[in-house]
C-alpha cells in the first residue's frame, strides 16, 4: 500500500484502510486515463495559470476571512468564518467545479456530466460549462429538485439539462448512480464531474487538492490578522466532505490543529431519520470506493435523512473516514432543528443567512467546550438563499 499522510492517500488511493477504486470493468479506461494523468495535468503551468486567474477573477476570490465578533461575544470565543458563501454562484463547490471542467478539457471531452444533492455543485459545474461553452447534463433526485427548486431553474437558465433521479430515496444517492450510469454508457467523450471528496480514485484526492484553496488562503489571512498561522480548531459539516477536506487540508498534518466536522442528524443519530454516517455506518463500498457506508446487516444502502439536500448522503468521504477512524478528527453531528436554529442565530447576530449544510457546522459551536483565548475557523461552505423556502416554513 505504501505510505499515506493524511493529506495524501497512497498510490492506489487509500486513506489507511479507506478508498480505493471499486469500478465495473465499462469504467476502468475512463478512471485508469484520470488516475495516470490528472497530477501532470494540474502540474501544468498553463493549467494553473487559468485555474488561478478563473478563481480570482471569476469567483471572486480569495474569500474573506471575517472574524465575526457578535458571534464571538456570544460563545465567549473567537470565531473566524471562512465565507465560501461569498464565491461564484454562493458556495465552494465552483473551486472544484473550475478545476474539473478545465482538466476535461484537457484530457479531450465534449461533454460533462454531473450529480447534485442541494443543486450547489449542479449550479457550479452548469456555470462552468456556459463559460467553456460544453454540454452539461445534471443528474438530481426528484425529492431534491422539489426542495431546491430556485437551483434547478438557474442550471436551466445556464443552459444544462437537469435529469430526475426517481429511483431509492430520490436523493444524492440515486442521483449519483444516475450519473455512473450515463458515463458508463458514454465512456469516451463523457468526463463526469463528481462533487465532493467521494467515488473512485483518483476524485476523493483530486477533488480535495481544489477545494484546499481554503486552507492555504485561511493560514495566510490567519497569519495576517492574529500573527499566528494554525487556529485552535476548523469545523465544517461533512456531506461527502469536500468543503471539510479544503478547509482542513493545509493543517491536516498540523496535530495541534483540532479538526471537527459536522455530520447531519436529521430528527435525532438513531432516529431511523438522519444522515450520520460516522455514528452509523460500516465499512462498505459505495459509488466506487471504501469507506463507511449507513447499511443493513446484510449490506443494502440505508436510506438517509437530513433537511438539508447536500447532507442527505448514506457515505461519507475515506479521508474522513480515516479521520474518525485514526482519531484524527472529532466527528459530532446536528439535527435538522440545531441546524435552523444555528442559522438564525447567525442572521440576527452577524447579518449573514447561511446554506442548511453550513448551519451544522454552525450549531457544533453549541456542542463545544470553546475558550476565550483561542482561534476557532469555522467553513461557511455556501449562502442560504436556496433554502429560503425552508427556513421560511420555520419561521416565527
Ligand atoms: C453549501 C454546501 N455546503 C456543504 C455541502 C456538502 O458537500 P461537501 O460535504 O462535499 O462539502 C453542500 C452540498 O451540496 C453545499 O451545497
Amino acid at each position: 500500500m505504501g505510505t499515506t499522510t493524511f493529506q495524501q492517500p497512497d498510490t492506489q488511493g487509500y486513506y489507511g484502510p479507506f478508498g480505493g477504486a471499486y469500478i465495473p470493468e465499462m469504467l476502468h479506461r475512463n478512471v485508469e486515463e484520470l488516475r495516470s494523468r490528472y497530477l501532470d495535468i494540474m502540474q501544468e503551468a498553463g493549467f494553473q495559470k487559468e485555474f488561478q486567474q478563473l478563481l480570482r477573477d471569476y469567483v471572486g476570490r480569495p474569500t474573506p476571512l471575517f472574524l465575526a465578533e457578535r458571534l464571538s461575544k456570544h460563545y465567549n470565543t473567537p470565531v473566524y468564518l471562512k465565507r465560501e458563501d461569498l464565491n461564484h454562484t454562493g458556495a465552494h463547490k465552483i473551486n472544484n467545479a473550475i478545476g474539473q471542467v478545465l482538466l476535461a478539457q484537457r484530457l479531450g471531452k465534449k461533454r460533462i456530466i454531473a450529480e447534485t444533492g442541494a443543486g450547489q455543485h449542479g449550479v457550479a459545474t452548469a456555470t462552468v460549462c456556459a463559460l467553456k461553452g460544453i454540454e452539461c447534463i445534471v443528474y438530481m433526485g426528484s425529492k431534491d429538485i422539489e426542495r431546491q427548486a430556485p437551483n434547478v431553474a438557474r442550471m436551466r437558465m445556464l443552459g444544462a439539462t437537469v435529469i430526475p433521479a426517481t429511483s431509492g430515496s430520490q436523493t444524492l444517492k440515486d442521483a449519483t448512480n444516475e450519473a455512473i450510469r450515463d458515463w458508463i454508457n458514454n465512456p469516451t467523450d463523457t468526463h463526469y464531474v463528481i462533487g465532493s471528496v467521494v467515488g473512485p480514485h483518483p476524485y476523493p484526492d483530486m477533488v480535495a487538492r481544489f477545494q484546499s484553496v481554503i486552507s492555504e488562503e485561511t493560514r495566510a489571512q490567519l497569519k495576517e490578522q492574529t500573527g499566528k498561522e494554525l487556529p485552535t480548531r476548523v469545523i465544517a459539516c461533512v456531506g461527502g466532505g469536500s468543503n471539510a477536506a479544503g478547509a482542513f487540508y493545509h493543517f491536516l498534518d498540523e496535530p495541534s490543529v483540532e479538526l471537527v466536522a459536522v455530520e447531519a442528524a436529521g430528527h435525532g443519530v438513531y432516529s431511523g431519520l438522519s444522515a450520520a454516517t460516522t455514528q452509523l455506518g460500516k465499512p462498505g463500498v459505495l459509488h466506487g470506493s471504501k469507506s463507511l457506508v449507513m447499511q443493513t446487516e446484510d449490506g443494502q444502502v440505508v436510506e438517509p435523512h437530513s433537511i438539508s439536500a447536500g447532507l442527505d448522503y448514506p457515505g461519507i468521504g475515506p479521508l474522513h473516514a480515516h479521520l474518525f477512524n485514526s482519531g484524527r478528527g472529532s466527528f459530532l453531528s446536528a439535527t435538522d432543528d440545531d441546524a435552523v436554529q444555528a442559522a438564525f442565530l447567525l442572521c440576527k447576530l452577524e447579518g449573514i443567512i447561511p446554506a442548511l449544510e453550513s448551519s451544522h457546522a454552525l450549531a457544533a459551536l453549541t456542542q463545544l467546550k470553546l475558550q476565550p483565548n483561542e482561534a476557532t475557523v469555522l467553513c461557511l461552505s455556501g449562502r442560504g438563499d436556496k433554502d429560503l423556502a425552508t427556513y421560511m416554513k420555520r419561521l416565527d
